[in-house]
């Protein structure tokens, strides 16, 4: 007998779920009376419309795979969404890695101006703890949430991993230095989404344990595939500009080990992550497909 179900797409599922996000981004992104137009504007351009979603589907998977809701989950997946698209729009910067296309459209420092989109990320950085510290109905849980999303962002997180980036511009390629970089820069955000997911359900600190494992390796293999895309990616599927990190002498996978060595780097941590979800059985399906998606891609 053949089934009438349509086999499962993880691609298809999160579109689907980021048609529904999209409106509660745009809703929790409604200024209120006293914002500047054009900063409102700049800071509505860097998130809406354009991205892979990625991160807030894991708070929000995380948090229905330990008991919690979608709308339990939303404060927290909107302010990671907000933390990454600051961070993008910093990464973007003339002072940083000087690009002119994101998400398939101009920068935002191309659109707006560098001092707009300097401080539409800075009012981005600003709105996400905003939205954890006032959205969250339960105090014990936004104190927790605000802790976990700081300590993913902040000088030991994403922006740890940005100021080592810079600095290791020019140097000689270094693998560990590299997984440093990849861990802080990115896999950092991505394990403060998982464990954000559990925060938002209350759930017990084993399973925000293991979402907080599946993220760090998730993200440390979609690092990897974005150095590698950077070289055999074209700028039409990324919606951004490729092959600039060896030019800026950027310390990547495969500056550091090769193309194939990095794909298989990218397996492992890929299988890392999946993994970390055994506790969960067959209801994380759909995480696990999502990083079969993150080593395969091609955006
Ligand atoms: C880009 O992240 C920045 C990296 C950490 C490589 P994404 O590839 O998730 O960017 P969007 O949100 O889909 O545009
Ligand atoms: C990730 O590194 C940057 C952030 C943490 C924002 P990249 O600089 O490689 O990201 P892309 O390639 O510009 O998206
Ligand atoms: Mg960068
Ligand atoms: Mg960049
Ligand atoms: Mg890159």
């Amino acid at each position: 007998m053949t089934s009438s179900a349509a086999p499962f797409n993880i691609l298809d599922a999160l579109a689907a779920w980021a048609r529904r996000f999209e409106k509660t981004l745009d809703s929790m992104l409604t200024p209120e009376a006293d914002v500047p137009p054009r900063l409102a504007e700049a800071m509505r351009y860097a998130v809406l419309d354009g991205g892979k979603r990625i991160r807030p589907f894991i708070v929000t998977r995380g948090c229905e795979l330990c008991g919690g809701t979608f709308e339990q989950a939303a404060p927290a997946a909107v302010a990671l969404e907000c933390v990454h698209a600051f961070s993008l729009v910093h990464d973007d910067l003339p002072a940083m890695d000087n690009d002119d296309l994101r998400r398939g459209r101009p920068t935002c420092h191309k659109a707006f101006g560098e001092a707009i989109a300097i401080l539409a990320g800075d009012g981005l950085l600003a709105l996400a703890f905003e939205i954890l510290a006032t959205r969250i109905p339960d105090p014990a849980r936004a104190v927790q949430a605000v802790a976990e999303l700081a300590r993913g962002t902040g000088w030991a997180g994403m922006i740890a991993g940005q100021t080592n980036d810079m600095l290791g511009e020019g140097q000689t390629p270094d693998l560990a230095l590299t997984r440093q970089i990849h861990l802080q820069k990115t896999a950092r955000l991505f394990e403060a989404a998982g464990r954000l997911g559990a925060i938002c359900a209350g759930a017990h600190t084993p399973l925000g344990d293991a979402l907080a494992d599946y993220g760090r390796h998730l993200g440390r293999a979609f690092q990897i595939a974005d150095d590698l895309l950077d070289v055999t990616g074209t700028a039409d599927q990324m919606g951004k500009a490729v092959a600039k990190d060896a030019d800026a002498g950027k310390q990547t996978y495969p500056a550091a080990v090769g193309v194939t060595a990095s794909r298989e780097a990218a397996q492992e941590a890929a299988l890392s992550s999946v993994r970390a979800l055994d506790v969960f059985g067959p209801s994380a399906d759909d995480l696990r497909a999502l990083a079969r998606f993150v080593v395969e891609r091609r955006k």
